[in-house]
């Protein structure tokens, strides 16, 4: 995070914290959390988008993607930055609503809620439910209807075709997955044989909508992936969205009043690599849907996105503490001076439990020795974590200070996103506690996990 510095004698500081009196007060692994650098890129995001969409006459909301990291604290936080709230699940719904975010402020994803996670938003009154297919349009009009209340606010998720971003998991809206509904009347994604004629599902389902008055067509949803550092996706993928939007008002004379880009925003997780720029990519994207607009010769909806990792991800870091440093020779086999290091695996105390981003995805993530300064001879070192099998891999290859041991603390950068939230009890590890540092004080925002709260669950 942009908190981090070298104090006098050499050790981390993070928001004017010394990494050492963390480690102490809370232990290790522990998620670090910025919060004056996480407030400022919702900040920023929400001024950048805001500024950019304005100058073209268009409104926009921030929604940020609870999926990246989710707790009441960083919900009360993002929310007073002016974001609203983006949720996957009735779990993160609940941690929203907790925080007091109010039902109007949030949105609940989702490609197979729920009976009762429909209910829940329903109840809460959120402000839209992404709706994910066709059977899905008649579940939330059920629910709407049992209710009797206002229309439900609905917005249609759609796949473009485009697919940007890092690993094909995290790449969500080409044609071959389980999201959305297709764009596309060729058939290859329609059931049967499609024609040229046919809908596509994606104008099916908002035909559905509209025929349904327990339903309020509010907007088009179009997520292209993640960790994208090419900005023109989203521009191709409104192009589509607002040609969909064009085609249905044509068609029926209602034109949606709303579309959401998704998130996906890029950021660095090396030191060297550039993260995308809110400003640019807000004025770039706003100027292709003004131009996408006046092409097809329709009035600009209210946009939205949906930023998770961007927020998140750069204002957390996570610190451990060395354990077994070893150096793996290959080489003669019998001969130890014909063999030469290859590797020094350097061990800490938690891994792929808490961060499993490089062994789902290949991802790559820097550390450094963070209790001291070093002039020992660098060596190529591979961070493992302690769990049992060789793909526990925290950090790939990064050059650490020869004397690195047991005892010593590092800290991985840029594991504010997708880390905790995706954190396991692989081999009945607790998970660590996320810590918030704020001006010199620390506070715990999510406690460590205990073996006691493991046990609790075993039933015997
Ligand atoms: N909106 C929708 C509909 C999404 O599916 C996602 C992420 C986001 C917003 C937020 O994307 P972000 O701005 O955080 O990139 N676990 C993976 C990422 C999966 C993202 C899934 N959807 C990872 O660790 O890279």
């Amino acid at each position: 995070s942009s908190g981090v510095r070298r104090g006098p004698d050499g050790a981390l500081t993070v928001a004017g914290v010394d990494v050492r009196d963390l480690a102490v007060a809370q232990g290790t692994p522990a998620y670090v959390l910025d919060e004056a650098d996480l407030r400022e890129r919702a900040r920023s995001y929400r001024r950048a988008f805001e500024a950019a969409f304005a100058e073209v006459g268009a409104g926009v909301d921030v929604y940020y993607a609870g999926k990246a990291f989710l707790s009441v604290a960083v919900a009360r936080w993002v929310h007073a930055e002016g974001l609203r709230v983006d949720t996957a699940t009735g779990g993160e719904l609940a941690v929203a609503l907790r925080a007091g975010v109010p039902g109007e402020h949030i949105g609940l994803h989702g490609n197979n809620k729920s009976d009762a996670e429909i209910a829940r938003a329903l109840d809460a009154g959120v402000g839209r439910i992404i709706v994910d297919s066709l059977v899905e349009v008649e579940r939330v009009a059920a629910a709407s209807r049992a209710r009797g209340g206002a229309p439900a606010p609905v917005m249609i998720r759609v796949t473009t075709g485009v697919h940007a971003g890092g690993h094909e998991y995290i790449s969500t809206a080409h044609e071959d997955q389980k999201f959305g509904l297709s764009l596309a009347t060729d058939g290859r994604v329609a059931t049967g044989a499609g024609s040229q004629t046919e809908d596509s599902p994606a104008m099916t389902a908002l035909l559905a909508v509209l025929a349904h008055p327990e339903l309020e067509l509010l907007g088009i949803h179009s997520h292209i992936g993640s960790q994208i550092l090419d900005p023109s996706g989203f521009e191709v993928a409104a192009r589509k969205v607002l040609e969909l939007r064009a085609a249905l008002a044509q068609r029926t004379g209602f034109l949606v009043p709303e579309v959401d880009l998704g998130g996906g925003y890029g950021i660095a997780y090396l030191p060297g690599e550039v993260a995308l720029d809110p400003d640019r990519i807000a004025k770039d994207v706003a100027a292709s849907v003004a131009a996408s607009s006046a092409d097809l010769g329709t009035p600009l909806p209210r946009f939205s996105i949906e930023p998770g990792r961007a927020i998140v991800g750069p204002a957390g870091l996570t610190l451990y503490t060395v354990g077994t440093v070893k150096p793996v020779r290959v080489g003669g086999p019998d001969d130890e001076a014909e063999s030469t290091i290859v590797r020094t695996y350097v061990s800490i105390d938690g891994g792929m439990s808490d961060n499993i981003r490089p062994a789902l995805y290949g991802a790559d993530y820097h550390a450094e020795l963070a209790n001291r300064l070093s002039d020992a001879e660098p060596v190529l070192a591979r961070v493992v974590g302690k769990h049992c099998e060789s793909g526990d891999i925290v950090v790939h290859d990064v050059l650490l200070p020869g004397d690195v041991r047991a005892g010593d603390l590092l800290a991985v950068a840029a594991t504010g996103a997708y880390g905790r939230s995706m954190a396991s009890n692989y081999n009945h590890v607790p998970r660590p506690p996320v810590v918030a540092v704020t001006d010199g004080e620390a506070r715990v925002l999510v406690r460590r996990e205990t073996e006691d709260d493991l046990l609790a669950l075993d039933q015997g």
